[in-house]
C-alpha cells in the first residue's frame, strides 16, 4: 500500500487474533513498509539479545516465526535456525531466508526435550489463548543453560491503548491482529518462566521516538518506501506497554 493505508482483505471479517489473517497478509511480512515493520525493527532488537552460538550444530528454535525475519539478524551467529509456526503461508517465506520449517502449534512442540540452545518467542505470545503452555513448552525444549528470548505485550490498560486503539490505526500494526484480552502480565510471566526452570529478566522496549515519526510521515504521505535505516527499538523505563525477556534455563 502507498497510501497509508491497511491492504484491503477479508481479515475485516476475521475475529481479532484469528490465524487466518496471517495468509490475508502474506505478501506483506518481508515489505518493510508493510503492515509488519515493526515486526523487523523488534527482530532486529530480539536477535541483538541472542550471543554467538559456543558450539557447532547450535539450534535456536523459533517459536511463532511468521516468515522468519529474525533470520537476517542472527546471520553468522551459527546457529541452525529452526523456526516453528501454524501458518504455512509463513513458513514457506521463512524456508525461502534459510530457516527450518516445522508446521506445529507452540503450545505442543514436535521437537525433543533440551534440543535447543536458544528459544526465541517474538511477538508470539500475545496471540495464543494459553500462553502458560507455550512458555511450557519453550522452557522445555531449552537445554540447561540455554537462553530464552522474548518480546510480548503486557495486560494493561495502556498497553491495549497504546498497541491496539492506537497502534492499529497506524501502518505498522495490521488492524484486528490482536486480541487483548490475551495480553501477557509480565510478572506472571516471569513466574511461570520460573516454574519451568528460567529465570527470565524483562525490560520495558519501545521504538524511538523521533525515527518513527519521521517513518510514520514518510510512509502515510506514500512517499516510498522510508529512507535512511529503520527505526531502532530502545530500551525504556516502564514494562508497561511493549517489553524483552531474557532468561537462562537452570542446570
Ligand atoms: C505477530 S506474528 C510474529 C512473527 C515473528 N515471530 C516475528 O516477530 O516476525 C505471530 C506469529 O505467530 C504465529 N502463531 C500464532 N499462534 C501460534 C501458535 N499457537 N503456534 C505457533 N505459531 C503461532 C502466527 O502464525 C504468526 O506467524
Amino acid at each position: 500500500m502507498r497510501d497509508g493505508s491497511s491492504p484491503v482483505s477479508d481479515r475485516s471479517r476475521l475475529p481479532p487474533n484469528d490465524p487466518r489473517q496471517y495468509d490475508d497478509l502474506a505478501d506483506e511480512w518481508w515489505r518493510p513498509d508493510g503492515v509488519f515493520a515493526m515486526l523487523h525493527w523488534l527482530a532486529r532488537a530480539r536477535a541483538a539479545l541472542v550471543p554467538p552460538a559456543t558450539r557447532p550444530h547450535a539450534l535456536l528454535v523459533d517459536l511463532g516465526c511468521g516468515a522468519g525475519l529474525l533470520a537476517p539478524h542472527l546471520a553468522g551467529k551459527g546457529y541452525r535456525h529452526v523456526g516453528v509456526d501454524l501458518t504455512r503461508s509463513a513458513l514457506d517465506q521463512a524456508a525461502a531466508h534459510g530457516v527450518t520449517p516445522v508446521n506445529g502449534d507452540a503450545t505442543a512442540v514436535p521437537l525433543a526435550d533440551g534440543c535447543a540452545d536458544v528459544v526465541a518467542a517474538g511477538e508470539l505470545l500475545e496471540h495464543v489463548p494459553d500462553w502458560r503452555r507455550a512458555v511450557a513448552e519453550a522452557c522445555r525444549l531449552l537445554r540447561p543453560g540455554g537462553l530464552l528470548v522474548l518480546d510480548t505485550l503486557n495486560d494493561t490498560v495502556l498497553s491495549r491503548l497504546v498497541a491496539v486503539e492506537v497502534g492499529e490505526r497506524l501502518p505498522t500494526v495490521p488492524r484486528g491482529i490482536h486480541d487483548p484480552r490475551l495480553f501477557v502480565d509480565d510478572r506472571a510471566l516471569v513466574a511461570e518462566c520460573a516454574r519451568h526452570g528460567v529465570d527470565l529478566r524483562v525490560r520495558g522496549v519501545r521504538p524511538e521516538l523521533r525515527g518513527t515519526l519521521r517513518w510514520l510521515v514518510r510512509r502515510i504521505r506514500g512517499a516510498g518506501p522510508p529512507a535512511g535505516r529503520a527505526p531502532r527499538i530502545r530500551p525504556t523505563w516502564s514494562t508497561a506497554v511493549l517489553y524483552q525477556g531474557r532468561g537462562v534455563r537452570l542446570g
